[in-house]
């Protein structure tokens, strides 16, 4: 296993310990977050943790969860998660995140907010001082991603939409678009966020403020460190 899978590994492992058995559990969606899918199972295993419910943020985690034998429920079928863990693209110091490198974080947001506690599990590389560094995903609607564009583009936030391998736009698990945006370093994400909120046809963009509790990240010198 490569030095960066390792690190996954023990970050996931770490998180794994954090689940309370017979809780509610939200699983987010990525690399790393495969990696906790595996490390839950093994857990899971040595003594059954009898979980609740198990709501997740995209087919990717569902379908390797219930190669588990998890039973996955929707968002809706619950009042809110207990403990949701979910990778990150970017953290700042103020464990302020950018997500939605996989295209999901119009549900990760959504089981985000609908959680007691959000935990997050990066390597150390995805830290930074001010949120940046990282194309800042922004989900439009197609009627009117056009015109999302251009406000973009006049804003000078350098959109690009999102395309898959074949040349085609990229397409949500709703149907939108994404529109990725060439950020630089921001102090203050509060103000962008507030002007992606208050954008009509937006429907959610990868400014995660606020919203986790607990960062735990893989250290090079294999330990792991927790912030709050
Ligand atoms: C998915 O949309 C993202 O928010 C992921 O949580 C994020 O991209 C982290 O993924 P990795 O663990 O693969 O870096």
């Amino acid at each position: 296993m490569n030095e960066q899978e390792l690190l996954k590994q023990q970050v996931a492992a770490s998180a794994a310990q954090l689940v309370v058995p017979g809780s509610i559990l939200g699983v987010g969606t990525g690399s790393t977050v495969k990696w906790f899918i595996s490390e839950l199972a093994k857990r899971d295993r040595l003594t059954p943790l009898n979980l609740a419910a198990i709501v997740t943020t995209s087919n990717r985690s569902k379908e390797q969860l219930e190669s588990y034998g998890f039973k996955v429920v929707e968002l809706a079928d619950i009042d809110h998660a207990d403990l949701v863990v979910d990778g990150a693209d970017r953290v700042d110091d103020q464990l302020n995140g950018i997500k939605g490198g996989g295209g999901a974080l119009t549900l990760e947001k959504s089981v985000a907010v609908n959680s007691e506690k959000n935990v997050w599990i990066v390597d150390e590389g995805k830290l930074v001082h001010h949120l940046g560094g990282f194309p800042l995903p922004v989900e439009v609607l197609p009627i009117s991603c056009e015109q999302n564009f251009r406000q973009f583009e006049q804003a000078g936030l350098e959109p690009t939409f999102r395309q898959r391998q074949d040349g085609k736009r990229y397409i949500t698990h709703y149907g939108n678009y994404i529109i990725d945006l060439g950020i630089s370093p921001l102090p203050i994400p509060s103000g962008l966020a507030g002007y992606l909120d208050s954008t009509v046809g937006v429907v959610e963009h990868g400014l995660f403020l606020d919203i986790c509790d607990e960062l735990l990240i893989a250290r090079h010198d294999g330990t792991v460190e927790t912030r709050y």
